[in-house]
């Protein structure tokens, strides 16, 4: 994608100043609201006995959000029952009956806007326009997962053979898909994983990541009152190591759609691959190690900007975000110095002011590890910039945006998944060597590249293993239905979030009888 701009999510995006007025005023009232989150089984919420947990927003540990309701074991069981009666009626619906409620979802995805807007920025700490894009995404998966979804059906297929013979084949949904999704999208992803699986004719068992239960049951309810059966999905707010443990053990799950570390998709696929019985589809989406290459060719202020919004947008929660910004000595000191400077100009602190660049990080688990990473590497490494913590409560669960010098990738370790940037210096006769030092960290989700030279840009592309490779621009924000998402190694599965090769994953073939 050369040169091309960020256009995240189409629509009413940026609000006129007309509009804003009154959507603000609308986002503080549902800010007064206190939330709550329930399994919800065969449509009806079903609070059972198990551990409630008080839901506190990372941008300040003070402000109750809600009340969640974490499955026990009866209810995950109950829930997979419940599919597994409700498959064959869903399996023989329609496509085009599977997919309305799905674009009725959307359009009241927008109509509650606001509210979805307040709880994504309550329970996840997201700034303002972070949520508002956070809830165009979902609406463009709605959108884009049926039309794909009514394409992929009416897809005559037919083969001639030699023989004279003819084979006749048929879509079908696998059966029952788990869908385990991420607290960094907890509407987008949660909702485009959970679309996928439906209108491909699966049943789906939705699991939400712990931190972010209630955006998730709101969008559940807004689904079922969109008229997705509530056979058809199931939600089971709760820990991985219980719900989703019994979950993936279960011989009737067809299929597992995940988004989240590396480590948990191999716990998951390990899980599945113990069962006795027909092997699951697994559909993982995970972290990355993700640099961006700049040449000496490239534009220093255009690199920069493009850096900050890669690594530090959404407080570096994104598995697209930049993590090495990996610089030709050339013009090194340059984009050091310019980093410095616009680092120095970012705001961290309460997501809900508009001036704010930067909120929290998710919980203080998050908070530590990432605070303990920036003072190890301070050991052996060169901390070059910290943006100030001025605008932070002592309750939120701030880290500031820092870059680091290093001089190896593999100082950096394990992924660190918030806002940190690691920089590398590199000479022009070492670039493949570069390359290959990328490649063997093994992961391999984006790839920026900044470079006014074709050739290279062009070199560096072919030679890196990545799912995503940006040129000159940013290397986050993956538009549905323009920049199919999803990595290589470490990093993924595939099949592509967002793009026409997704939705077939979901599905089975099966022959038909034409006689
Ligand atoms: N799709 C997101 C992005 O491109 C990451 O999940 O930033």
């Amino acid at each position: 994608i050369f040169g091309a701009e960020r256009n995240a999510s189409k629509g009413p995006n940026i609000l006129i100043e007309s509009q804003w007025l009154p959507f603000s005023e609308k986002v503080g009232e549902c800010l007064e609201q206190c939330w709550q989150a329930d399994p919800i089984i065969d449509g009806r919420a079903t609070p059972g006995q198990a551990l409630h947990s008080d839901v506190r927003s990372p941008a300040n540990r003070d402000i109750l959000v809600g009340q969640v309701t974490y499955a026990d074991h009866a209810q995950t069981i109950a829930a997979i029952d419940a599919a597994e009666r409700f498959l064959p009626v869903w399996q023989s619906t329609s496509v085009t009956e599977r997919t309305a409620p799905l674009r009725r979802l959307a359009d009241l995805l927008e109509q509650h806007m606001e509210e979805l807007v307040a709880l994504c920025h309550q329970e996840a700490g997201k700034t303002i326009q972070d949520s508002i894009d956070e809830v165009r995404e979902a609406v463009d998966f709605c959108r884009y997962y049926p039309a794909r979804a009514e394409a992929l059906y009416e897809e005559h297929l037919e083969l001639g053979t030699l023989s004279g013979d003819t084979a006749h084949w048929q879509r079908q949904g696998r059966g029952i898909f788990v869908c385990i999704s991420p607290w960094n999208f907890p509407l987008a992803i949660f909702l485009g994983q959970i679309s996928a699986a439906l209108v491909t004719g699966n049943c789906v068992i939705a699991k939400p990541a712990e931190q972010t239960s209630l955006i998730a049951a709101r969008a559940i309810e807004l689904m079922l009152q969109a008229g997705i059966p509530g056979g058809a999905i199931q939600f089971l707010p709760g820990e991985g190591t219980t719900v989703g443990a019994a979950l993936t053990s279960d011989p009737r799950i067809a299929g597992v759609a995940f988004t989240g570390s590396t480590e948990t998709a191999q716990r998951i696929n390990r899980s599945l691959s113990r069962r006795e019985c027909e092997p699951a589809t697994l559909i993982a989406e995970t972290g990355g190690q993700n640099a961006m290459i700049v040449d000496s060719t490239a534009l220093p202020e255009q690199v920069v900007k493009d850096a900050v919004l890669s690594g530090f947008a959404s407080a570096g929660q994104r598995c697209s975000a930049l993590r090495v910004l990996c610089v030709q000595n050339d013009i090194a000191d340059r984009i050091i110095e310019l980093l410095k400077g616009a680092m120095a100009e970012l705001t961290l602190g309460d997501p809900a002011l508009l001036s704010t660049d930067i909120g929290p990080v998710i919980d203080e688990q998050a908070q530590s590890s990432l605070l303990e990473h920036i003072a190890r590497m301070k050991e052996h490494a060169k901390v070059l910039a910290q943006t100030p913590m001025s605008g932070c409560t002592k309750r939120g669960m701030y880290v500031p945006p820092t870059a680091i010098e290093i001089s190896r990738i593999d100082q950096i370790g394990r992924e660190q998944f918030g806002p940190i940037i690691h920089v590398l210096r590199y000479s022009a006769r070492h670039l493949d060597q570069l390359i290959d030092q990328i490649n063997a960290a093994g992961y391999g989700l984006t790839l920026g590249i900044h470079s006014r030279n074709e050739r290279t840009a062009a070199h560096i592309e072919a030679r890196a293993r990545v799912g995503n490779t940006y040129i000159n621009r940013n290397q986050i924000g993956a538009v549905v239905g323009v920049q199919p998402f999803g990595g290589q190694g470490l990093s993924g599965t595939g099949p592509k979030a967002g793009g026409p090769y997704y939705l077939p994953r979901f599905t089975r073939l099966i022959p038909v009888d034409k006689a």
